[in-house]
């Protein structure tokens, strides 16, 4: 078996059974550390904090109850061991309450003291780096950024939401920073520490989506061969975002309505009544109001899911936000490709404030992604930025021709070009919804590119 590589803190005051433990854990691998009482064990604690400690409960000078009440007031972060002598059921099920993680009876046997141990430790390193990864995703969250009034008053809305459990409705144009606003809300509401799960409701098809959200059961369908919990279930106690609702197929609909009005539903193939304590942020693209008159979206849902009901207002409303959505922009990118760009000079500044942005922020990302990479100085210029002056192209506009009248064969290319890069942004640089939007399918779209010298996020080729 593997050595046990980390510092134990035995606290005992029987000088024989502290040095016994001494013997054993060191026989395992482990670095030692010893205390007679509540108090030097704090004093030790305080000297270098041990990765477990092993306690006694009985002892004079700070017994082992008062030493783990002192620790969990403090919120010290030690897992610990209790080590009871025979007929203490009590005083151990009392420390288990203080969160005392494992027992060790007395006289131990030396099997029972490495599986113990080992298993506190594994379980501590299982903790530790769950929260560094939650950590590291927690920082590529990004936060919701802009200072005009409309989106102040979206994050303010959203703020207030998050104070309950009421569903949320996230509306705008693609890229205005739904998932920015879902990730806000979970993080700001009680259920932070719980998980939020992501569901885009238009990436699977009808069957598929069902079994995601409500789960299933073994034998449910061909292939079901185990049960399986759905995405409800897995959120319990924390969030569900339903992205793209505005596509759901009618009969989820239906089964959604019921898990909104009381939290139960059953898995497919399934008769057991499942109670899930969520709650629902549901985002859409599109107009929900115009799908429900036509049929395509219950109406019932539609205000069930309206209750709180937050609009993210488009980039062309918050254009005043663009330097300061720039500069976070420049820093971010200057960082990952380690170039030292400052920021956007004053020309550029002009042309992004006066382009019309379809894509929203994250087409604006994108630019600056590309502009950081392309700027050969400290500033990014006009030219870095590889938009068409103050155009609003969009793929029908015939002013999207920036060349003079020259050969035809050299019109056509540039329109062509043109055309293909409001569509990569449009899709903010997603080359099969770029060639949904074309009416092209997508292997033809990567042949154009290829062919026209286009760089896949839209840039030229260079
Ligand atoms: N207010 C904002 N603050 C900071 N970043 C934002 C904001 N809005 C959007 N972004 C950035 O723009 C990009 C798109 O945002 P997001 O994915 O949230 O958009 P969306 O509304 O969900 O779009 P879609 O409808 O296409 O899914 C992300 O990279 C995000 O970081
Ligand atoms: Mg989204």
């Amino acid at each position: 078996m593997d050595a046990i590589v980390a510092r134990v803190l035995i606290v005992d005051d029987d000088a024989a059974s502290r040095r016994l433990l001494e013997v054993r854990l060191r026989a395992l691998g482990c670095e030692t550390a010893m205390a007679a009482d509540g108090q030097e064990a704090l004093a030790a604690i305080q000297q270098e904090l041990p990765a477990l400690m092993l306690l006694d409960l009985e002892m004079p000078r700070m017994g082992g109850m008062e030493l783990l009440r002192t620790l969990r007031r403090d919120a010290v972060d030690l897992p610990v061991i209790v080590i009871t002598a025979h007929g203490s059921i009590e005083a151990a099920v009392e420390a288990m309450r203080e969160g005392t993680y494992d027992f060790l009876p007395k006289p131990f046997d030396p099997h029972h003291l490495e599986i113990v141990v080992r298993k506190a430790l594994e379980r501590r390193q299982l903790v530790q780096a769950n929260r560094l990864l939650q950590a590291s995703l927690d920082a590529r969250i990004p936060q919701i950024l802009g200072d005009s009034p409309t989106i102040r008053q979206a994050a303010e809305l959203a703020r207030k939401a998050a104070g309950s459990n009421s569903t949320v409705l996230l509306l705008g144009e693609s890229g205005t920073g739904k998932e920015v606003f879902a990730h806000a809300i979970h993080r700001w509401s009680e259920r932070r520490d719980k998980p939020l799960v992501i569901v885009n409701c238009v990436a699977l098809s009808e069957h598929l989506l069902e079994s995601e959200l409500f789960g299933h059961e073994r034998g449910a369908f061909t292939g079901a061969h185990q049960t399986k919990k759905g995405k409800f279930e897995l959120a319990h106690g924390g969030t569900v975002f339903l992205d793209e609702i505005g596509d759901m197929p009618g009969a989820l609909q239906a089964k959604l309505l019921r898990v909104l009005q009381d939290h139960s539903f059953e898995r497919v193939g399934g008769t057991k009544s499942i109670r899930a304590d969520i709650r629902v942020i549901a985002a859409t693209n599109r107009n929900l109001d115009d799908a429900v008159k036509e049929g395509r979206f219950r109406e019932d849902l539609f205000y069930r899911l309206n209750v709180m009901r937050i609009s993210l207002p488009p980039l062309r409303d918050r254009m005043e936000d663009i330097p300061a959505l720039a500069g976070h922009f420049v820093t971010k990118y200057a960082a990952e490709v380690k170039k030292r760009v400052r920021d956007v000079n004053s020309q550029a500044l002009t042309i992004l404030q006066a382009h019309t942005w379809r894509g929203n922020v994250r087409e604006l990302g994108n630019v600056i992604e590309r502009a950081v990479v392309l700027c050969s100085g400290d500033q990014i210029g006009p030219v870095d930025l590889a938009l068409s002056g103050s155009s609003s192209s969009t793929a029908t506009s015939s002013a999207v021709v920036p060349t003079p009248l020259t050969d035809f064969h050299s019109q056509v290319k540039a329109h062509k070009q043109a055309v293909i890069r409001t569509a990569l942004r449009e899709a903010g640089g997603n080359q099969t919804k770029a060639a949904e939007l074309l009416g092209l399918q997508r292997t033809y779209l990567v042949k154009l590119l290829r062919a026209l010298g286009i760089r896949a996020n839209g840039g030229a080729e260079r």
